[in-house]
């Protein structure tokens, strides 16, 4: 265990992820591939991929949450826009790629054909449960897609002439592991199960679709309910409350509350205030660079800890304004202060793979990503030619950019807005194609880095390297770094 009364070890003062090599190990694995990296989020949530997308306006909305999620990675959602498009994206995630259709869409049995076939195309769903009366919920029978083809010219007939009804219909009870769904479908041969208690009532719907779609990716990030995680941001002040209750009733995992100066009375203030409504929400704090910052942190009850002032790409603080830790050395602080109890996040200034090794070996758990995730189809915004390189590139740009803070003010409050001084940048990054090609590049770096450190898992070589870096870190001169880096 680290000791936080330990001083800073030599190494890190002053050091960032290019001033470190990893001294290789005896290895102890016969295939990469069995190298696990799942680590932890928080001090109860774990993901299985390390990484985790910025809460910035152009890398982390709902297609980037929901891949990130599907790929066993985790990210939160931004801030920089209305509490009701907030809450709407994390619910849109919410309800994607769970097995168990919760809420599945019900009708009457005595509705009309031409009423499902609406609700059909409205909802793009294949079939539909029906009801034996108006909102009871006892299921009457379904009703798929293929019984509305057959009977193509009998829109007035009502739909129970033609569904499956109930005595035909295989059902399963609502606590049903994925498992055993399988099995009584695939005996079955049947696309659809529904879900229902001992009075018949309507409790779900498992399809096969969405089955096979849990199967493919076995390493997604899911709630016990089996749907994707989510993580959504708020501030200190302002409406930071009411986000959280919109963003929690839309089901939020996890909140991020984030401002850039955590280690100060503004954050304590916002955190007791948001204890004492919401008792046991996971909540991550940040963000802090020092040993103080972090203890601080930690005793305020924060379930993980985000460390980096100033050492992202869109940031214009250190240039401003002149304050930051170089960000190995700021991890590490965080990690001695607390004594390795909660979970760091590291973020920021992450340019390649093996940064994100040198970060976690310092003491992070997990590591946030901004611009590296900022020039894929998954995160917002459009892919466009740049006419000086003829690259394609997207806009990626700091929360507290110009364009970012015009974006998120209205003709009321932009000119004060705009006139406070500004620490972030837009910068133009180039179009690298589907997140999911990046994330199996990090993870295939990542699986060698562990196999050189000579273990099996991330976990462990985290442990290991964290507790006592100096036997493993080795600090670079200039003239090894250009050995190093130089190609
Ligand atoms: P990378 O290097 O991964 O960094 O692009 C992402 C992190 O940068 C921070 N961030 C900012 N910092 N002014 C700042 O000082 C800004 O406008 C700004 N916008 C983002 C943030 O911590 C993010 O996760």
């Amino acid at each position: 265990m680290p000791n936080p009364d330990k001083k800073l070890e030599e190494i890190f003062y002053g050091a960032t992820f290019d001033d470190f090599l990893l001294r290789p190990q005896h290895g102890t694995v016969s295939t990469r591939k069995e190298i696990n990296l799942t680590m932890p989020l928080t001090k109860g949530i774990s993901i299985n991929m390390p990484i985790i997308g910025a809460n910035m306006d152009t890398v982390t909305r709902e297609k980037m949450m929901n891949t990130l999620s599907l790929e066993g990675c985790f990210g939160f959602i931004d801030r920089n826009c209305s509490i009701e498009d907030e809450a709407a994206r994390v619910k849109y995630v919410k309800t994607q790629h769970s097995f168990v259709i919760e809420n599945p869409i019900v009708l009457y049995k005595k509705a009309t054909i031409k009423e499902a076939k609406n609700i059909i195309n409205k909802k793009g769903v294949s079939g539909i449960l029906l009801e034996e009366e108006p909102g009871t919920k006892i299921l009457a029978g379904i009703l798929s897609h293929r019984d509305l083809l057959r009977n193509d010219e009998k829109n007035e007939y009502l739909v129970e002439e033609f569904m499956t009804p109930y005595k035909n219909l295989v059902t399963a009870k609502s606590r049903i592991s994925i498992q055993e769904a399988e099995r009584i479908m695939f005996q079955n041969r049947i696309e659809k199960l529904p879900l229902i208690d001992k009075n018949r009532r309507i409790k779900g719907l498992i399809t096969m679709k969405d089955l096979r779609l849990a199967k493919q990716k076995p390493y997604s990030n899911k709630d016990k309910k089996g749907r994707l995680l989510a993580g959504a941001a708020i501030g200190a002040s302002g409406d930071y409350l009411d986000r959280s209750e919109a963003l929690l009733r839309a089901g939020v995992d996890c909140i991020l509350m984030d401002v850039a100066h955590a280690d100060s009375d503004l954050l304590k203030k916002a955190f007791k205030n948001f204890r004492s409504k919401f008792k046991n929400v996971p909540v991550v704090c940040g963000n802090v660079a020092t040993k103080r910052g972090a203890k601080f942190l930690m005793e305020l009850g924060a379930d993980a800890i985000k460390v980096g002032v100033g050492p992202g790409r869109g940031c214009r603080t250190r240039l401003e304004v002149g304050a930051g830790i170089p960000q190995m050395q700021a991890i590490r602080e965080a990690y001695l202060a607390t004594n390795g109890k909660i979970p760091i996040i590291a973020d920021g200034g992450i340019k390649n793979d093996k940064d994100i090794f040198m970060a976690i070996a310092a003491g992070a758990s997990t590591v946030m990503l901004g611009s590296m995730l900022s020039g894929t189809d998954e995160s917002p915004g459009f892919i466009t030619d740049d006419p000086i390189t003829k690259q394609r590139v997207k806009i990626y740009r700091g929360m507290t950019s110009p364009e970012a803070v015009a974006d998120n003010s209205n003709s009321d409050n932009l000119d004060e807005a705009l006139s406070t001084p500004q620490e972030g940048q837009s910068v133009k990054v180039p179009y690298v194609g589907s997140i999911i090609s990046v994330i199996n590049r990090i993870s295939g770096h990542l699986r060698s880095a562990v196999s050189y450190a000579g273990e099996k898992t991330l976990y462990d070589a985290h442990k290991k390297i964290a507790q006592n870096p100096q036997d493993f870190l080795i600090r670079l001169s200039a003239a090894s770094q250009k050995e190093s880096f130089d190609r």
